[in-house]
């Protein structure tokens, strides 16, 4: 995360003395990403936060791969997806290579039982449908409709639902999800052409303090395996903290689209980047204003990347029968591009209300079992339609 933060009472000088009222000390401990080469923040526990009670036997959650080579272009019905109780449990893998792990999930469920920790990945959660409250040793982000919420890898937490009726789009990355560079100066703040500005960022506040032992159950995620880890303290113990690396969240309405005279490239769209995919927000602007502007896209050769796009709500224009909550996944080596009639249709359009999640990775993506069963199997060849 690109900006200091700070919640709570820290000492005045990192890593020296600092005394609970008591007397006794504090448990400092430095949560970073990246070895000591990225983010990282200096928390303040009640208790050492490596009381280990009892192991469990780890649980398999590995994707079940059944397309490791696909050429194919699909079209995913990510609300077939059942809802599930539990918010670990509702989590269905899609598409997966070793970079990333792209899934939906209905929860229908609070995460209050149990906390989560995810060891291997960072996480980014889309919130579709539903409001809530992230719940973690950093302080809580209230969330709502259209917020990204960034979880960095190892951070433990809980998620507070208001309603059941929740749906979230969410990617597991092995390399952390960034500012795009390009709008970074050499200081780490987003410059003036940035989509977005440090004003928009959800950081964590409201720190909870428990001062609590017992049994406190984490379920943490490593190498495709939930370990079951049950700890002598409670996980939320912490009194102060400061760095950079914690969890923040960002709204997908709060970017502000870039538009030009004729269309701009999908770069334009970018809200996050990682060492192997990025992530761009197609949002409500206005079209292309040049006075014989095609506002429609351009057949594209992404030959180096698969594209996928989670269509959030509005009409996309490009695209015939899409609703909200499908996938589409265009694999790089082919070329893609607006469906028959998009493009006549496009011109003189002022507007476009379409709200969507892509999501480009630089290498393939395999599908799950879960993916292809709810693949509509035809949507490869809805360029053709009436030709056949
Ligand atoms: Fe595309």
């Amino acid at each position: 995360m690109p900006i200091y933060h700070r919640l709570g009472e820290v000492p005045p000088k990192r890593h020296t003395q600092f005394r609970k009222p008591d007397g006794s000390l504090y448990h400092e401990q430095v949560f970073g990403t990246v070895g000591f080469e990225g983010t990282s923040s200096l928390l303040y526990h009640l208790q050492p936060p490596t009381k280990v009670k009892s192991v469990g036997t780890p649980q398999d959650v590995s994707p079940k791969i059944v397309v490791e080579n696909n050429l194919t272009m699909r079209k995913l019905l990510g609300f077939s997806v059942k809802p599930m109780d539990d918010f670990l449990d509702s989590r269905v893998p899609l598409l997966v290579n070793k970079d990333v792990t792209l899934g939906v999930a209905a929860p229908r469920n609070s995460l209050t039982d149990y906390f989560c920790k995810n060891a291997d990945a960072d996480e980014l959660l889309f919130i579709h449908k539903g409001s809530g409250k992230l719940r973690t040793a950093f302080g809580s982000i209230p969330f709502e409709y259209g917020d990204y919420l960034v979880i960095p890898r190892g951070m433990i937490y809980q998620i507070d639902f208001d309603t059941e009726d929740n749906r979230i789009l969410y990617l597991e990355s092995h390399s952390p999800f960034e500012t795009p560079r390009r709008y970074r100066n050499h200081f780490g703040q987003l410059k003036e052409h940035a989509p977005y500005s440090e004003r928009d960022y959800k950081l964590p506040t409201d720190l909870e303090t428990h001062d609590e032992t017992g049994d406190f159950l984490i379920k943490i995620k490593k190498q495709n395996a939930l370990h079951s880890l049950t700890y002598a303290s409670h996980p939320f113990d912490v009194v102060g903290w400061d760095g950079y690396n914690y969890p923040w969240g960002i709204s997908i309405h709060d970017f502000e689209p870039i538009t030009g005279r004729v269309h701009q490239p999908p770069p334009v769209h970018q809200m996050f980047q990682t060492d192997a995919f990025v992530v761009c927000s197609f949002c409500p602007r206005l079209y292309d204003y040049h006075p014989l502007a095609i506002p429609a896209p351009y057949n594209h050769s992404n030959i180096d990347s698969d594209e996928v796009l989670y269509y959030v709500d509005g009409d996309f224009m490009s695209r015939n029968d899409i609703a909200a909550g499908h996938l589409t996944l265009h694999p790089g080596g082919i070329p893609h591009g607006p469906h028959p009639g998009a493009y006549e249709r496009s011109i003189g359009k002022k507007e476009t209300q379409e709200l969507a999640v892509m999501v480009d990775t630089f290498r393939p993506l395999m599908l799950t079992q879960a993916a292809l069963a709810i693949d509509d199997g035809k949507y490869y060849r809805s360029w053709v339609q009436g030709e056949l």
